[in-house]
């Protein structure tokens, strides 16, 4: 495995050995990998071929593509355990803040880990995360796939060719996880965050959001058709599309979908994030339109006050993150509007009289340690650039607040398509910023190497150097998703 990529705390020991050694050098070109809580792009806002002052946002891309690329293919039939219905393809999740209480059971020191699961209550603990969560890992496949999918169209737009190793990577994947029929995983989420217990082994609504990553797909597949892939044929296009209009019907009718969708809070809004990018995907703009409408006429009516706290996110035990999480999912529910709507303007309706810009302003005044939680800043760095790319920088707060947070915002993947902002551009430059060298080619297939770190076409920036010698790299993302 390239060194670039091992385990976190590996990673953080050689980046801290580097700054020592190579200080001042450019020793590192990309962001470390961050999986951003949701998001939607626009497919029209990516550039043809490298440009200058969005390079270290390309170089990033590249890199998180060839990243996930060392992961996938994923499938749901990888799991270790079979949901309650014996079907590897259904996908499964267990409820994260849900732990064993077995005082009437037997213990867990007598008991086997599935009959834990089957005859233990299960006591829910707001914010603490069940380690064993992750014994099956569909969720955090997903993630994976989603942001797999994302980065892939991204760097296939990087050259100027019908295809390249990245289009037929997202190809594969989206093939993988949905369409293969060895594979694929059945349109439902009957077991998303399920609880366990002799009262559970069904899913909760909570884990509809789940899936919300459809909207980094959603932006995938219709990259990878406005680019024209040769690798997204029509055959596969129908045949997703087939894939997702199954999905939609279980999710307009499926009770616990139907809960979300209910839902007041985040739970309500990435609800809308996955509808309507399905929608999209299955060319229903019309529909996608009705769902966004009717998210920031209704419940977002009522998610942020005045002051642009959002009270049912800042009751949780890990406000912080439960607040930005709900900003990442308005974005995105403005961004899919904005797309399948080009003349709606939802970044300026009021919800008390604020909007995303208010909530993102009083976030930014809120210290995370004040809430005891840590490792938890990086979430809101995508959200600001969001903001001062939409409403504006003209005071350069928001630039000043991503800069003294010591967050190198130029070389992040979101760069690329949150502009105008400082130090990008709203023109890509498409042909007119050459590089010294392409990234692209001398990665190829394999992932980047981390020596090939070097290869960014700009200076050493001096927000990186710090970031570097913090060594504050291992953690990022790990909150996010
Ligand atoms: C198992 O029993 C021990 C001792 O009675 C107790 O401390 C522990 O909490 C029990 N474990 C569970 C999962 O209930
Ligand atoms: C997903 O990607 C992360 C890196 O961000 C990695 O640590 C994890 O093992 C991957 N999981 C799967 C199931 O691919
Ligand atoms: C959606 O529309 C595009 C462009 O017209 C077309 O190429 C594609 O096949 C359609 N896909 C579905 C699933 O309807
Ligand atoms: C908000 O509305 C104002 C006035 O119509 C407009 O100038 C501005 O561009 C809008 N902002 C966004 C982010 O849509
Ligand atoms: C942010 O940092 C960059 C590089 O250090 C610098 O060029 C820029 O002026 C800074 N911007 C603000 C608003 O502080
Ligand atoms: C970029 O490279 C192409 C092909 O190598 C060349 O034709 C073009 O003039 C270059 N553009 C600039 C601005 O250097
Ligand atoms: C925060 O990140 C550090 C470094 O990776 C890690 O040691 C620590 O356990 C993390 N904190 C929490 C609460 O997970």
């Amino acid at each position: 495995m390239p060194s670039r990529f091992r385990p976190c705390s590996q990673r953080t020991a050689l980046y801290f050995g580097l700054s020592l050694v190579l200080f001042a050098q450019p020793i590192l070109a990309t962001n470390v990998f961050t999986c951003y809580a949701n998001d939607f792009v626009d497919p029209s806002h990516t550039v043809g071929q490298y440009a200058a002052n969005l390079a270290g946002a390309q170089d990033t891309i590249v890199a998180w593509a060839n990243e996930m690329n060392s992961y996938g293919p994923w499938s749901v039939t990888y799991k270790p355990v079979l949901p309650p219905s014996g079907l590897k393809h259904d996908y499964m999740s267990w409820a994260p803040y849900q732990w064993p209480d077995c005082s009437k059971a037997g213990n867990t020191t007598v008991l086997t880990p599935e009959q834990m699961w089957k005859t233990c209550a299960y006591v829910f603990r707001d914010g603490q995360v069940n380690p064993d969560r992750t014994t099956i890992n569909d969720f955090q496949s997903f993630f994976n796939l989603s942001d797999a999918v994302l980065y892939n169209s991204l760097a296939f737009t990087f050259q100027s060719q019908s295809s390249s190793v990245y289009s037929q990577n997202a190809v594969k994947f989206i093939r993988a996880w949905f369409l293969d029929s060895a594979t694929a995983m059945n349109p439902n989420l009957n077991y998303a965050q399920m609880n366990r217990g002799p009262n559970g082994q069904h899913g909760e609504y909570t884990g509809i959001l789940d899936l919300r990553g459809f909207a980094k797909i959603a932006s995938g597949i219709l990259i990878l058709r406005q680019h024209g892939s040769s690798d997204w044929t029509a055959d596969i296009d129908s045949q997703m599309g087939a894939w997702c209009q199954q999905y939609i019907n279980w999710l307009q009718t499926a009770p616990t979908a139907l809960q979300a969708a209910a839902a007041k809070n985040n739970h309500g809004t990435f609800y809308v994030n996955q509808l309507a990018a399905l929608k999209l995907i299955v060319n229903d703009t019309a529909g996608a339109t009705t769902l966004g409408r009717g998210y920031f006429g209704g419940i977002y009516k009522g998610q942020i006050s005045s002051n642009g706290d959002q009270p049912m996110e800042a009751s949780r035990t890990r406000p912080y993150h439960y607040r930005n999480f709900n900003i990442a999912g308005m974005i995105t529910n403005a961004r899919l509007l904005k797309y399948a709507d080009p003349t709606s303007n939802d970044w300026n309706t009021t919800s008390n009289g604020a909007t995303i810009q208010t909530a993102i302003d009083f976030l930014m005044t809120t210290n995370p340690s004040a809430t005891q939680e840590s490792n938890v800043t990086a979430e809101i760095y995508p959200n600001v650039a969001a903001v001062a790319a939409t409403y504006g920088d003209s005071t350069g707060k928001y630039v000043a607040f991503l800069n003294t947070s010591g967050f190198p915002y130029a070389s992040d993947a979101s760069f690329l398509w949150d502009q105008p902002l400082a130090g990008g551009s709203d023109q890509p430059l498409v042909g007119g910023g050459n590089r010294s060298s392409n990234p692209i080619s001398e990665a190829s297939a394999a992932p980047a190497s981390s020596s090939q770190a070097s290869g960014t076409s700009g200076s050493m920036r001096p927000s990186m150097m710090i970031w570097a010698t913090f060594g504050l790299l291992g953690i990022f993302g790990w909150r996010l998703c």
